[in-house]
């Protein structure tokens, strides 16, 4: 049986560039879907998933997010620095000390999951069967696929893999598959060793994925295929379409919108 996960890590230091210039002020994690910020989904997902100690990963100090996370009671934040933009991984290895020898889970407030049951606690649930780190995946169109991690995995069961590599953002030619790692994952903590050993690679970043490809060559590393609606708010038509996606299915925050949609006659 695998320990259960108490800790939670979000990155949030990017810088946002694709977001430019809204990002000259506000932090990217801090734009809206709707009216809530997508690190405020994040929160709720760790939240109904009895996850109440955080980590926020940050770019810099006395930020917009530090000034909206001030009076959240239930949930203990603390605040890390990265002093550089060098990736995902070395954002990862900052919250080593705080994370102390256990296992833990990572959410990117980019990925908007729209479900009833908080995808984190699905994989939560894998983790404490096979005490093995466990990413999310999602079978995507084949543009997306070199903007992704993207993973070769044995399917075990209608939603579980066994992965055995996985590559940081492809050329479709180079690609194992179509199934591509969203950003929610349970890390053991042998992590942090393997991202120590990862040099550059994507974008010249230390890659969480190369990390991960590391040990799932030594390790079992699961995959949680989930069902729910997925948005990439991480440039700004899907941040559009994350914001349409969910006034639609609660129609009663946007009276209007779907009559709106319909009169643009496309
Ligand atoms: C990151 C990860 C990538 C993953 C993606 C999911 O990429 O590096 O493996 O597929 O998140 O959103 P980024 O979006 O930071 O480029």
């Amino acid at each position: 049986m695998g320990s259960s996960i108490k800790k939670a890590v979000i990155p949030a230091a990017g810088l946002g560039t694709r977001f430019l210039p809204v990002t000259r002020s506000v932090s990217k994690v801090m734009l809206p879907v709707f009216n809530i910020p997508t690190i405020d989904f994040a929160v709720t997902e760790l939240k109904k998933s009895g996850i109440n100690s955080l980590a926020i990963v940050v770019s810099g100090l006395n930020s917009d997010i530090q000034k909206y996370f001030e009076s959240v009671a239930d949930m203990q934040i603390e605040f890390i620095l990265q002093e550089e933009a060098n990736g995902l991984g070395d954002a990862i290895l900052q919250a080593e000390k705080w994370v102390n020898g256990e296992s833990f889970c990572v959410i990117l407030p980019d990925d908007l999951i729209i479900g009833e049951a908080p995808t984190i606690k699905q994989m939560i649930s894998i983790h404490s069967r096979h005490d093995t780190a466990v990413l999310a995946l999602k079978s995507v169109e084949d543009e997306r696929v070199p903007f992704l991690g993207i993973v070769e995995s044995q399917q075990i069961d209608i939603s579980t893999h066994r992965i055995t590599k996985c590559v940081e953002k492809p050329k479709i030619e180079d690609a194992p598959s179509n199934l591509a790692i969203i950003g929610r994952y349970i890390f053991t903590n042998e992590i942090f060793e393997y991202i120590k050993q990862t040099t550059k690679g994507a974008l010249g970043e230390i890659q969480i994925t190369d990390a991960i490809n590391a040990q799932a060559k030594e390790k079992d590393v699961y995959g949680y295929e989930f069902p729910e609606e997925h948005f990439d708010t991480g440039n700004p038509a899907g941040l559009l379409e994350a914001s349409i996606g969910y006034a639609v299915r609660y129609p009663e925050k946007a009276p209007g919108l779907i009559k709106f949609i319909k009169s643009l006659n496309l």
